[in-house]
């Protein structure tokens, strides 16, 4: 397989794929996450893949986030669509993978990208990650499920100040909050992936494939939730604080948002 925003590596039954536009810390554009729908599709099919570690390429991101530029634009439908739309092809599509993913996370985790290190079935972290969901800061929230897998995942107070203040964690914070589950110096990251995947190699694909299943259905009650972040975040796409958010970012300087 060829991509133009993605690195892929198959060795001893682990992918090891990696996103690649660091120029623009990774974010997530329309092309990426079309490439990542393709790669891990084709990945869960073949045989000689059991577990895929997902990371990113150069010393400072993860993910930076979905591609500012590309939806700033954009009206309420084409933003409800956005939400939705990404949802089904990537988010949604890993976390329902059965095939297991790791989120190594190697710096930035933001917006969109901590919203994908968390459809991973777990995540690790080098000790320089940052991670959070910046989203109200631009005057929108979080639309790749961010408003529902983080409370699942820290619980709903620790998610509400993430979400509402917009700030960052670091590493530590998040190890310590169950956001990621061991943090490494960066240079060992990718060895302590590739060691959890060699146990998880070892098991029966098929129980593997089976227990996630299970694990997921235990919250599948949840799905009204993530069908109202669709909604909601279409609604911002309609607001003046949206304008002004994305104008202001893009602009490289600070909002003021015109509130109600
Ligand atoms: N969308 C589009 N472009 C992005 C991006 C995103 N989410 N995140 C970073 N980039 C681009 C920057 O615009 C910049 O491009 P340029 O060199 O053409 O100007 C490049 O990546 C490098 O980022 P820069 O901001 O210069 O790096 P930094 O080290 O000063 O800051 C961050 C790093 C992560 C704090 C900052 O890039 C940031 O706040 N990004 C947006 C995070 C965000 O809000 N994500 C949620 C989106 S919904």
């Amino acid at each position: 397989m060829n991509f133009e925003n993605l690195v892929l590596e198959i060795e001893d039954r682990i992918a090891l794929l990696q996103i690649n536009r660091p120029k623009k810390l990774n974010a997530l554009n329309r092309a990426t996450i079309s490439e990542l729908n393709k790669a891990f599709t084709s990945l869960e099919s073949d045989p000689d893949v059991q577990v895929i570690i997902l990371t990113g390429t150069g010393p400072k991101a993860f993910v930076a986030g979905a591609d500012i530029a590309e939806f700033a634009n954009f009206g309420e439908e084409e933003g409800k669509q956005l939400s939705a739309r990404g949802q089904k092809e990537l988010f949604d599509l890993v976390e329902q993978l059965q095939t297991p993913v790791i989120a190594a996370v190697n710096g930035f985790a933001l917006g969109g990208g901590l919203e994908l290190a968390m459809s991973c079935h777990f995540r690790i972290a080098s000790e320089n990650a940052k991670m959070g969901l910046p989203e109200v800061s631009l005057g929108v929230i979080p639309g790749y499920g961010g408003t529902q897998r983080l409370p699942m995942l820290v619980g709903k107070g620790r998610a509400m100040e993430l979400i509402l203040t917009g700030g960052m964690i670091n590493a530590d914070r998040a190890l310590e909050i169950g956001l990621v589950n061991h943090v490494t110096p960066p240079e060992e990251l990718l060895g302590l992936a590739r060691k959890l995947a060699g146990k998880i190699v070892k098991n029966s694909p098929v129980a593997i494939s089976y227990a996630i299943k299970a694990v997921n259905a235990g919250f599948s009650s949840k799905k009204p939730g993530f069908q109202a972040e669709i909604e909601a975040f279409g609604r911002c796409f309609g607001t003046e604080d949206f304008r002004e958010g994305t104008t202001a970012f893009l602009e490289k300087r600070t909002p003021e948002f015109p509130g109600f």
